[in-house]
């Protein structure tokens, strides 16, 4: 395939259907987002190209070369969910939610894929209902079963989906989080859900919304983990590819801004009105047009140049600059910008895994929040800016000495 000017565009065959798929965005050669290391660790670091692009037969917004699974999950995986306490809420009330509408028969069943720590199936344990979370994540899995939650410490697949249907009965719920997007294998995983929902079960997941990432030009969103980028449109193309159907959407405020997609099998359930509404609010703005996608591209560049302007420009004033969260996302921006130490002198983070070792890629030390509130800088770097509410009223007290908020989404600003 030749491109307009003669060059030849990478190709890429979707993961979902089959069909050519055209990249728009290329965020240069990247690290494991998640794996931070040693200083003294001088090993060779696995790199891959991060680049996205969108099917052009189904949609379905993709990255154009996979991570193995086992480089990202495996036992010191360090993301906790329960870090935020705002997420163990929203994670509170959805558990809820379900216990109030769809695990109200005899013996119910629910299965989580991705649990992590618990965050969600604690509070159906605490009900007492009937549950399994998988969690490949060894270090993770366990701090799910200290909590009471049972716990699988594999990958959801059909195979074992199969084997757990077969020994333990259908489910009236399955659910995932922040992981659905992660899994490439997005056959594997609807033939599993299908070998193990009950004719009328619903399978519930909710991901970074494609819409908002667009919208907001926050392109750190994508990752090696985060493999897919979903929208109303290309999740209901692959649900019903698979034997299921798109019943309903509802927008989440969460992680930057997310969608939370309800799935039944064909004619089990009637969609609400609010799918054929966000249909068409996705066409209405040609979500999945490659010249939105395009110009989306251009501004993610746009940031990258004023973003490294500014640190520059606070180098060369003498201020002081630390990152503030080590999160997944960060590795994308560090990395597709080129910014290291020189730029940005740590970054503080609260999980204690991640202390005392260094950023992916740019290598920049990651140090305890205490290193921030006992000497706070001039500027903080906000990677966790899906969690800004959070963050800025916890540290008040770094804006009223007289710091300052840098964010690079939805541009680059102080605050
Ligand atoms: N649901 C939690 C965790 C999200 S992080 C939350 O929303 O906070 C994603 C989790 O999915 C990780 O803990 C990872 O180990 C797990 N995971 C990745 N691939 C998986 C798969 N194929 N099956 C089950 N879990 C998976
Ligand atoms: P994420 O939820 O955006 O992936 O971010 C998780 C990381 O951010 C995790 O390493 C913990 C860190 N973090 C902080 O250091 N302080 C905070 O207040 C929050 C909310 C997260
Ligand atoms: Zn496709």
């Amino acid at each position: 395939m030749i491109d307009q000017d003669g060059a030849t565009p990478p190709s890429a065959t979707c993961r979902v259907c089959g069909e050519r798929v055209e990249e728009f965005l290329d965020l240069g050669q990247q690290p494991v987002s998640q794996r931070f290391r040693a200083p003294e660790d001088v090993s060779e670091e696995f790199t891959f190209r991060l680049a996205v692009g969108i099917c052009t037969a189904c949609t379905m917004v993709q990255l154009t070369s996979e991570v193995p699974r086992e480089e990202m999950f495996h036992h010191d995986y360090p993301f906790i969910s329960s870090t935020s306490r705002y997420m163990a809420q929203h994670f509170t009330r959805t558990a809820q939610h379900f216990l109030d509408t769809e695990l109200t028969g005899n013996d119910p069943f629910v299965v989580e894929i991705g649990c992590n720590d618990g965050i969600m199936l604690r509070t159906i344990r605490e009900a007492g209902v009937r549950h399994l979370g998988f969690e490949p994540s060894g270090r993770v899995a366990e701090m799910a079963a200290e909590a009471g939650v049972r716990v699988r410490t594999d990958f959801f697949e059909e195979v074992i989906a199969k084997e757990v249907a077969a020994a333990e009965g259908p489910a009236d719920v399955v659910y995932g989080a922040n992981t659905i997007c992660h899994i490439p294998y997005l056959g594997s995983l609807f033939r599993g859900v299908d070998a193990l929902l009950k004719p009328d079960g619903i399978f519930v997941f909710e991901e970074p919304y494609l819409g908002d990432v667009v919208e907001k030009t926050s392109f750190d969103q994508v990752y090696d983990e985060h493999f897919y980028l979903f929208s109303a449109t290309s999740v209901r193309a692959a649900a019903n590819r698979f034997g299921f159907e798109l019943v309903d959407v509802e927008r989440l405020p969460v992680h930057g801004g997310e969608l939370r997609y309800t799935i039944a099998r064909r004619g089990a359930r009637k969609p609400s009105a609010a799918v054929e509404a966000l249909l068409a609010e996705e066409a209405e703005r040609d979500l999945t047009a490659l010249t939105t996608l395009r110009a989306f591209a251009d501004r993610v560049d746009g940031i990258r140049t004023e973003l490294v302007a500014k640190l520059q420009e606070l180098k060369a004033a003498g201020r002081r600059v630390v990152g503030y969260a080590a999160t997944a996302k960060s590795a994308t921006v560090l990395n597709y910008c080129g910014i290291g130490p020189d730029l940005v002198e740590y970054i503080c983070d609260t999980t204690p895994a991640k202390h005392g070792l260094l950023s992916p890629g740019q290598r920049i030390p990651v140090r305890p929040h205490a290193d921030f509130t006992s000497a706070h800088p001039d500027y903080a770097l906000l990677f966790a800016w899906n969690h800004a509410a959070e963050v800025m009223a916890k540290e008040s007290e770094f804006v009223s000495g007289g710091g300052r908020w840098l964010l690079y989404v939805p541009d680059v600003r102080v605050m």
